[in-house]
């Protein structure tokens, strides 16, 4: 609502993430288009531009769908399991097509550009607004709730009014407009303050875990560990085991055969463009994200995790081969 999406919008969206980043453009009756995802996860930023280019008219300044004549306002980007999506081409395309990016960096809290263009720059704080969350799974966490973050003072201004109820005078209870409980508890923030205090060791962990991984899995025969984007220093939220189709099981092969022995192990989220809700949105050359949800397992990853639990994971995996 903030980047001034309203119901007659729509709003370019990935289809291999949560849900969670897609709804609030439905609960504010606009409309999503799924993109595909490349190899990092996240959105593919050429197809976003080909798509620009090649599927909408650039009229007066507004981006206008072809296929529904309606006016593209946003991109929602979301950096997957810690990596972080190409920012330098999708803000040029951003900018080259008047669209405001909305960063959903909950997954890539602590990441940054090591390189290039955004080099020190965090995921979050390259678009138009950033946002986390602070759900349960998170690298750090206050049981729920989020946060925004902007270097625009308005918007987060306007964000802080809707998600408190829209008081318009604090002594009076007067309301401008419909508003929302989305605010953070004291108590939930004060509990974040001291997760965010520890966030850099629990990044030191969950690296440290994902070198132990990749090492040991790269030299299994028909998997691999996804490596994290080069110019990047990732936050190593997720660990995205990779099946090739030489190995002896598939995907879901893999999942039963870890959890017989004891360890959790899950897939990628369903595609959101195949959700029941979203069956009928338009989407775009949905490509790789297909190709990725069929083979990639996340292997535990916690920041409690012991050496020796990560040692037994991946002794159940060189197993495969043998058997
Ligand atoms: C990309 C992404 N966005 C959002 C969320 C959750 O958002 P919320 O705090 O609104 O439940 C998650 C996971 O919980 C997520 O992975």
């Amino acid at each position: 609502m903030v980047c001034g999406v309203s119901k007659e919008d729509e709003v370019i969206v990935p289809t291999l993430t949560f849900i969670a980043a897609v709804n609030p453009v439905k609960y504010i009756g606009a409309e999503p288009i799924f993109m595909d995802c490349d190899d990092s996860l996240c959105m593919d930023a050429n197809k976003l531009l080909e798509f620009c280019l090649n599927e909408c008219s650039f009229i007066d300044g507004k981006l206008i769908n072809n296929h529904t004549k309606k006016h593209i306002k946003a991109i929602i980007v979301v950096h997957v399991f810690g990596n972080m999506a190409n920012m330098e081409k999708i803000m040029k395309t951003a900018e080259r097509f008047n669209l405001k990016v909305i960063e959903d960096a909950t997954e890539a809290l602590g990441t940054y550009y090591t390189d290039g263009q955004y080099k020190g720059k965090y995921a979050g704080t390259i678009g138009t607004v950033g946002i986390y969350s602070f759900n349960g799974n998170k690298i750090i966490t206050t049981g729920g709730g989020g946060m925004i973050v902007s270097d625009n003072e308005e918007l987060l201004n306007q964000a802080k009014h809707l998600t408190t109820q829209a008081k318009s005078d604090e002594l009076y209870y007067t309301h401008d407009e419909i508003g929302y409980n989305y605010r953070m508890t004291n108590l939930q923030a004060a509990l974040g303050l001291a997760q965010l205090e520890q966030l850099e060791d629990f990044i030191g962990i969950k690296e440290d875990n994902y070198n132990l991984y990749k090492e040991a899995i790269n030299e299994i025969q028909g998997l691999s560990i996804l490596d994290f984007e080069e110019n990047i220093r990732s936050n190593y939220w997720f660990y995205a085991l990779k099946c090739n189709d030489s190995f002896p099981l598939n995907r879901d092969e893999i999942i039963e055969y870890l959890s017989s022995k004891g360890i959790q192990s899950r897939p990628i989220w369903g595609l959101i463009n195949e959700q029941k809700p979203y069956i009928v949105s338009q989407s775009y050359k949905i490509e790789k994200a297909k190709h990725y949800i069929e083979r990639i397992v996340n292997i535990p990853c916690s920041s409690s995790l012991s050496d020796e639990e990560v040692r037994y994971v991946i002794e159940c995996l060189k197993i495969i081969n043998l058997e």
